[in-house]
Parts: structure tokens; sequence; C-alpha cells
């Protein structure tokens, strides 16, 4: 397939691109056109995609780098903590990298993020690139700088605005993604279109098809128009102090809920649920008709994705939301929709209309 590109700024200049392929071939050649030859690489990955990919790129990158060594962190949300970064940290004094060598994250958005925020904090800061391998990767948390770990339950508190210098996206790893995953990642892309671009909503629902049988130009082009979206709201608000906020759309009861399920249900799917959510709301407020709303619901089916959930206590989850690190002055910063493709951020949610909405969501034995 034909290589596309999309330029980032950061604070007015430009500042990386994200390089859309169906190979880890080109790889080489673009670190080099970035500056970086002779440089120590260290590849971060996760165990899962070890077996994938390691080697692959490992060899790719030994045709034009001396020192290409790894590091494989373990799989899963449940590591993504301060422990495991000491660990990194670690190897790489070990290994004796430098200010000057490079960290590329090679995997999903718990090893970006990871990646991301090692590379932040090493000595002060070292240069990192982003090699995502899943959807929601590619789609989201590979763009746009945050990197982090969790604490203490919480997600992501502790982290840092760091940029990478490339985002390699070779899309033919999408091929061998689980169907969960995918369809986990594709409720972010989806986000992308509910809150900004209908047109683009429009498009996915149009090519549900060519996407779920994971047609490569199809993805192509579907991630390249998910990338331009995030990359204006970014470009805008690099450092979410407003509009960025705009990219919660579905997370703030999202969180809630895939804290409740103890993690067993995926990011992108609460993500859906918490899309679900945030369209009942709106309509409740009268902000989009009951047609939208059922329409958003729906439309997250033949992507596999989850519009209904067992059980759950609805107070306690709507309570979670509070904790949630995004709620400034003790007020939750909802996102809502006031038509599909234009969200807005409303102080204005009370407690019982998450309840509600989240009530709306259980899984009803009669339907
Ligand atoms: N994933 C939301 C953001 O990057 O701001």
């Amino acid at each position: 397939m034909e290589m596309k590109r999309l330029e980032i700024k950061y604070q007015g200049k430009p500042c990386y691109e994200i390089l859309f392929t169906d190979t880890f071939e080109a790889l080489p050649e673009e670190l080099s056109a970035l500056g970086f030859e002779g440089r120590k690489i260290c590849i971060v990955t996760d165990h899962i995609v070890c077996p994938l990919y390691l080697e692959e790129v490992t060899q790719v990158l030994k045709k034009r780098f001396e020192t290409v060594v790894s590091y494989v962190l373990p799989a899963g949300e449940e590591h993504k903590n301060l422990d495991e970064i000491r660990q990194l940290y670690a190897y790489l004094i070990g290994e004796k990298f430098d200010r000057k060598d490079l960290l590329i994250a090679l995997g999903g958005g718990v090893v970006g993020d990871m990646t991301g925020f090692a590379a932040a904090t090493y000595l002060r800061g070292i240069d990192f690139v982003q090699v995502p391998t899943t959807l929601l990767a590619q789609a989201d948390s590979s763009i746009g700088g945050k990197t982090g770990v969790d604490l203490d339950g919480y997600k992501n508190m502790v982290g840092a605005f760091w940029m990478p210098r490339l985002v390699y996206t070779n899309l033919s790893t999408l091929k061998t993604l689980d169907a969960r995953q995918f369809s986990a990642g594709f409720a972010e892309v989806m986000k992308h279109g509910l809150l900004k671009d209908v047109h683009f909503y429009t498009w996915l629902v149009d090519h549900s098809y060519e996407i779920t049988d994971r047609d490569l130009e199809t993805l192509g082009e579907m991630l390249w128009q998910s990338c331009n979206i995030k990359r204006m709201i970014v470009e805008k608000d690099p450092k979410e102090t407003g509009d960025r906020a705009l990219l919660n759309l579905g997370h703030t009861l999202g969180h809630a809920i895939e804290k409740t399920s103890g993690f067993t249900l995926l990011h992108g799917e609460c993500v859906a649920l918490g899309c679900v959510a945030a369209a009942y709301i709106s309509w409740k407020k009268d902000m989009i008709g009951m047609e939208d709303y059922y329409e958003i619901r729906d439309m997250f089916v033949p992507f596999g994705l989850p519009i209904s959930m067992e059980p759950v206590d609805c107070k306690a989850v709507a309570a979670l939301t509070l904790s949630d690190k995004k709620t400034q002055g003790g007020k939750v910063r909802f996102v809502l929709l006031q038509k599909i493709g234009k969200a807005v951020i409303s102080e204005e949610v009370t407690r019982e209309e998450m309840e509600n909405a989240l009530q709306e969501l259980i899984f009803d034995e009669k339907e």
C-alpha cells in the first residue's frame, strides 16, 4: 500500500509525523532521516507482542543500527505501574543508555504509555518512537504525547506530556489482532466521528463491512481520518486545558464501568458503553433527539461492541466518577453531544442523571 503521512504540530511548530504503511521495512530509514543514526535503541514491548513482532523489528533495525536491545514488560493494565518503570530504568542504566539514545514502544496502549513515561523521565527525558500494534494505540493512545502509569487503582494518575519523535503505524499488525481487541480499539475511532465529524461517522457506518473484514486500504483511510480529527484537537489544546477534554467522550462513566468490572471489560468496550450513556444523557437533556440516541447506541453493534452490561450498583459506579482525575474542583466535566459530530463539555450532569444512564445500560433479559 502507498505510505501516508500526517504531520502533528506542537505549540505551533512541526513536531512529529504519524506514518501509515503495511510493513516495518521503512522504520530504519525513517529513524535515520530524524538523525538517530549511531544511537543505541531499546525496543520496549510486552510478552504478548514479543513473539509476534520483536524479532522482525529487531532484525529490520539491525540493518542500520549497531546496538538494538529489547526489554519485555508483562502485558496488561495491572502491570502499568511505577515498579515496572523502575525495573526498566535499571535495565537502561545497565545497558548504559544515555541522553542521546532512543526507546521504541512496540505494542498497544499500555506499552506506549509506559515507554513514553520512561522516556519522559529517564535522565530528565530521552527520545522515543511509537510503533503501535493495536487499533486502540494506532487510533488514540500513540498520538498526543500523553504518557503515564496507574497508581493505587487510579488510572493514569502519574504521568507526563512527552511527544514521540515519530509514530510508525504498520497496519498489517491489525491482521493478527484478537477480534475483541480490534473492536475495543474501534470504539475510539467511532468516538472521534461522534465528537467532531458527522461525515466521518457516516463513512464508518457505510464501511462497516470493509472495516470488520480488516481490509487494509479501508483501515488506512479510516485511521488517517481518525488521527486527523485527534490531530486538530491536540494541536489546539495539547495539555488539555480546554477542548482536548472532548476526547474524553465516553470516558467518565467508561472508566468507572471499567474499574467496577475489575478490568474484565476492555477499555474500548467501556468507552462504547460510556458513549451510549453520554448519548442517553444528551437525549434526556434535550440536546439530541430520541432517534439520534437509538442510532448512536445501535451503531456500535455491527462493530462487535457492547451496548448493554451486567447489572451493577449504579449509585456506586456514578460515585466513582468523582474520584476520576478529570474532575475539577469536585465537579465532573462530562462530555455530551449537541448533535452527531459535535461534542460539548458540561459541568451540569448530576449524579442522578448518571445513575439513570447506567440503569439504561443494564442488560434487560426481556429484550
Ligand atoms: N485519549 C485522550 C487524549 O489523548 O486526550
